[in-house]
């Protein structure tokens, strides 16, 4: 027996204990560990019955993702759970903590089940670009039928045990103690009842073949629009097919070949580095030095788009949040807006009105800072003005407790300049939220010169509390995102300038995997945020810089996007999908002659790679200032904050797939035609001199 698995007789049970931390992966040692341990309990006489169970944080989270891309060792996890399944004694797999993926798979091949509350089962495949590789696909469905197997793979969700009782994916939920005493006890009864096996093979959940076939039809219905360009969600589809029409083995051969197929893809290399990425980002430097402090009661200064958002996002992590607004009518303003998302929580039935109740029994609001002076932390929202937010800090300066952390939530104000102006610029951090903020999961955590380590930790310890993912960038314009963000959409309306169409430049990126292009996420933001951003620029740009006016001839005409019905696309009557407008094409086609540009045509191809060329190239420059730790932190800045296709692994990772030595290449001929906007990035021409990718970098820095 490996280490990792162990195996006791205990009452004439075999337990089969996993003990691979930390999370008890199916890699090769175990799933050796595990085959020997079957056949060795399938060949002792003494064993009545088979309990399989884990140790420490869960049963098990299924395969090794490390081992993902390395030659594959026999014996499979498919061959492994056949093995348990044919096993002649009743297996009982006794659930805790986790059991997703294989780990899942491997209780599903045994003949029952049960968990101990507070477990999450699930078969997240999918969002790592793959589909249950070990018979799931094809004990699932048998077991809970087709539309509510379709639902979990496709998901990727975990259920909790409640729910998995009442789907039939376990027989019992153990009462709070010793699990396995539970197990060992209900394996003995079942052996001394003479219940059989009970094979999830044979289960009867497909018996009505005509439903399932229309489950299926339901599901295969919103999987282009789900996940545009990716190729798993397809193959769980498939393999489901293969389980309503066709018999098990020929089900788990349709399985295996669909499994194959997403193992060696760039889709699965791309999702496992955004899984590993999003881990590595809270690898940081300050995490040795410093340690969080503690957060309980949070300040939100402002209840404008942002203020509000951040209030719920604090909210619903369980803190207490108290709202300060410069006056009456404005705190009222902001209070609605929190007010309205729990309302339309409570409409659509996904809050009940006494959690309603309980959650703004933790809001209060106020328009004097006083009510911040027992505050752990506070979030300034005002508006983007630099005189603004030091009048804000020099109140919280005078009145918060001296251990408070105080945070600015700036898009683009130097934090330095904010934190200098007070008497402990210590204490000061950036905490940058995307909007919505209740919503959107990146939080980049800019750290400015003088901060001390235990506030850093402290804005990575809060993004966890709210279920956020953080990462440490530095201060500069912008940041990571937005000073990446402002490049590229430069490059897009060079592109719309000289000859591109709003429309094509959106369709190509939303092809490429973007949820929406540039246009017309610009016309649900609002023109009107980024024209006030540019005239604020307008004096400190350089000269020599190309500047496109069409953004800003739009706003002159009032068309900001959605919120007045037109933008780049005209939404009539309050449509949230813009149409086309021939007078938007008209006016560009204007501003082309009046500045002398005979527009040229743009393959989508072309448009893609001058897009992710300047995307690229400024990230380089990013990485080279010591904004962004690694490149992996622009990639979960861009994947988070930025709608860059997750499955894609994101743009740092996406340059090494094309090769840095092709997107130079491109960066040297745009620069032929703009020497000012396409200066290639000292480190991407390094890297491309020394024969290196991004990858290097990402594993030549740890700060664990
Ligand atoms: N393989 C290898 N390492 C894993 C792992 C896995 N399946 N799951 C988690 N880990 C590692 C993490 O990388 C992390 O390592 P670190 O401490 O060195 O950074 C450590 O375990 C703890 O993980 P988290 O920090 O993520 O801990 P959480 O408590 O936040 O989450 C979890 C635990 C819910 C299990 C989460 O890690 C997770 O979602 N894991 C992935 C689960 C998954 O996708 N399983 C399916 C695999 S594919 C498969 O099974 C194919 C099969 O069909 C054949
Ligand atoms: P907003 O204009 O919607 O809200 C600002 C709010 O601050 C207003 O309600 C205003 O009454 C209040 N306010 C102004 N001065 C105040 C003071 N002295 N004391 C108390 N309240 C005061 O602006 P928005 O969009 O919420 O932006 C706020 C901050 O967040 C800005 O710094 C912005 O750059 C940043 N930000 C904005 C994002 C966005 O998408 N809108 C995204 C990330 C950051």
């Amino acid at each position: 027996m490996t280490a990792v698995v162990q195996q006791a007789l205990r009452d004439g049970v075999s337990v089969i204990t996993l003990e691979d931390p930390p999370v008890n992966a199916l890699g090769i040692a175990v799933r050796r560990g595990l085959a020997q341990a079957i056949a060795a309990a399938q060949a002792d006489d003494r064993v009545r019955a088979v309990v399989i169970h884990g140790t420490g944080r869960g049963f098990s989270a299924g395969a090794d993702i490390r081992e993902f891309g390395r030659a594959r060792e026999q014996p499979w996890m498919g061959e492994v759970c056949q093995a348990v399944e044919a096993c002649t004694r009743p297996v009982i797999a006794a659930l805790h903590g986790m059991a997703l993926g294989g780990g899942l798979e491997l209780a599903l091949a045994a003949h029952y089940r049960i968990a101990a509350p507070g477990t999450r089962l699930g078969l997240p495949e999918v969002q790592l670009g793959l589909l249950p590789g070990a018979g799931g696909t094809q004990r699932l469905p048998r077991l809970i039928g087709a539309s509510a197997a379709l639902d979990l793979m496709l998901s990727g969700r975990h259920a909790g045990a409640g729910e998995a009782l009442a789907l039939g994916l376990i027989d019992r939920i153990a009462v709070e103690g010793d699990l396995l005493e539970q197990a060992v006890a209900w394996a003995n009864a079942l052996s001394a009842s003479g219940a059989p096996p009970r094979r999830s093979c044979e289960a009867q959940g497909l018996a009505d073949r005509a439903a399932s076939l229309a489950a299926l039809e339901t599901a295969r219905a919103g999987l282009a629009r789900k996940f545009r360009g990716q190729v798993a969600p397809f193959r769980i589809a498939d393999a489901v097919q293969a389980a309503i029409e066709q018999p098990f083995e020929e089900g788990l051969r349709a399985e295996r070949a669909g499994f194959l197929q997403c193992i060696d893809s760039p889709q699965r290399e791309g999702l496992v580095h955004a899984f590993f990425a999003e881990r590595r980002v809270r690898q940081i430097p300050e995490a040795r030095s410093g340690t969080p402090r503690p957060v309980r009661t949070v300040g939100v200064i402002g209840g404008g788009t942002m203020g509000s958002g951040i209030a719920v996002a604090l909210l619903d992590a369980g803190l207490h949040v108290t709202m300060v607004e410069r006056d009456a009518d404005s705190l009222a303003r902001g209070q609605r807006n929190v007010g309205k998302v729990y309302d339309r929580l409570v409409a659509s039935r996904r809050l009940t009105e006494g959690d309603k109740a309980a959650t703004l029994a933790r809001f209060t609001g106020a328009t004097a800072y006083e009510a911040l002076a027992q505050a752990d932390l506070v979030v300034e929202a005002v508006f983007e003005d630099m005189a603004v937010k030091k009048g804000v800090f020099a109140e919280l300066d005078r009145l918060c407790r001296r251990d408070a952390v105080l945070a600015t939530n700036t898009s683009f104000l130097d934090i330095d300049e904010i934190a200098a102006s007070i008497s402990r610029p210590q204490d000061v951090i950036g905490l940058h939220f995307f909007s919505p903020a209740n919503i959107m999961k990146l939080l980049e955590i800019v750290v400015p010169r003088q901060v001390a380590p235990d506030v850093v930790a402290t804005g990575f310890a809060l993004a966890d509390t709210l279920r956020k993912v953080p990462v440490r960038a530095g201060v500069c314009d912008g940041f990571i995102g937005n000073r990446i963000l402002y490049v590229y959409r430069e490059a897009a309306s060079h592109m719309l300038e000289d000859g591109a169409s709003p429309y094509q430049i959106d369709q190509a990126l939303e092809d490429f995997g973007y949820a929406m292009g540039p246009y017309r996420t610009a016309d649900l933001t609002g023109g009107d945020i980024s024209w006030a951003a540019r005239k604020r620029k307008a004096a400190t740009r350089d000269p020599r810089a190309r500047y496109v006016r069409i953004a800003d001839l739009l706003c002159e005409r009032g068309w900001f996007g959605q919120k007045t019905g037109r933008g780049f696309y005209q939404y009539p009557d309050g449509a949230r999908t813009g149409r086309h407008d021939p007078e938007v094409l008209a006016l560009i086609d204007a501003e082309r002659a009046e500045r002398g540009i005979r527009p040229r045509a743009f393959t989508d191809e072309q448009v893609v790679r001058r897009y992710m060329a300047a995307l690229v190239n400024e990230a380089a420059k990013v990485l080279q200032d010591g904004i962004a730790l690694r490149p992996l932190d622009i990639d979960v800045t861009m994947v988070h904050g930025y709608g860059f296709p997750r499955w894609r692994g994101g743009p740092m990772k996406y340059a090494d797939t094309v090769g840095l030595a092709a997107l130079l290449a491109d960066i040297r001929e745009y620069e032929k035609e703009d020497p000012l906007f396409w200066q290639p990035a000292p480190l991407l021409v390094g890297l491309v001199q020394r024969g290196q990718d991004f990858d290097t970098l990402n594993q030549g820095s740890s700060h664990a």
